[in-house]
């Protein structure tokens, strides 16, 4: 079995989108399983969505640790103990140190709410919104230790209509980031999509398959 460990900090509905592609389209036939659901923050509600799919779940809060390095030797700790062939952030809302980043280098995948590489960091609907610009949407990408500057391995594209606000320009971009972030999770957890030289290497069918265009408004 390939194990996938998603990192979560927050409601989880990107897990929720992976674990109901995992469920519909049988991912434990093709050897790939949900191992674990990580948070940094107790009490969210991504981890009973968790619970609800019978997937495992731990927390390792960060207020715990007094250093971003014992923190994360902390969670590396309850990573290791899946052997994960992906490590899922999924609102994940911690910088990672080059440590964590190279202990599972070419394995961790991150979804970003802009289309990278623009609006890199937070707050990133309102700021698409004061650019003016007409699409925004969603990247998935390998992590780095550059802060949302690893190799992009997919990308989904919403229009920005007149009248949005961030609440709304978020709402149509997570719809697509909900489309995305399963199909990349079973392309890299497969070995169908892999980290080679910092770039990111597929063929052209994942590569069209790991591109979202959305006119749903
Ligand atoms: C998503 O929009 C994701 O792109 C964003 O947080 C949200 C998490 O929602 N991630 C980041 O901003 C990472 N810096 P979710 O908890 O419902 O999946």
């Amino acid at each position: 079995m390939k194990n996938i460990v998603v990192l979560i900090s927050g409601r989880g509905s990107n897990f929720v989108a992976i674990a109901e592609a995992a469920r519909s389209q049988n991912w434990e036939a093709e050897g790939l399983k949900l191992a674990c659901v990580l948070s940094n923050r107790p009490g969210v509600a991504g981890l009973e969505r968790a619970r609800e799919f019978g997937v495992p779940t731990a927390v390792v809060d960060h207020k715990d640790y007094q250093t971003r390095e014992a923190f994360e030797e902390a969670m590396i700790e309850v990573i290791d103990r899946y052997e994960p062939a992906v490590i899922v952030l999924a609102g994940f809302m911690r910088v990672l140190t080059s440590r964590f980043v190279d202990h599972y280098a070419g394995k961790i995948i991150n979804i970003h709410p802009a289309l990278l590489p623009l609006f890199k960091g937070l707050d990133t609907h309102q700021r698409a919104l004061d650019a003016g610009v007409r699409i925004h949407g969603c990247t998935v990408h390998f992590v780095s230790s550059e802060l949302d500057g690893g190799s992009i391995i997919g990308q989904a594209v919403v229009p920005v209509l007149p009248g949005d606000d961030a609440h709304t320009l978020a709402d149509r971009g997570l719809k697509v980031e909900h489309m995305l972030y399963p199909r990349a999770v079973r392309a890299v957890a497969s070995g169908r999509v892999r980290l080679e030289a910092g770039r990111t290497q597929m063929d052209k069918d994942t590569a069209l398959e790991l591109v979202v265009l959305s006119s749903q408004a």
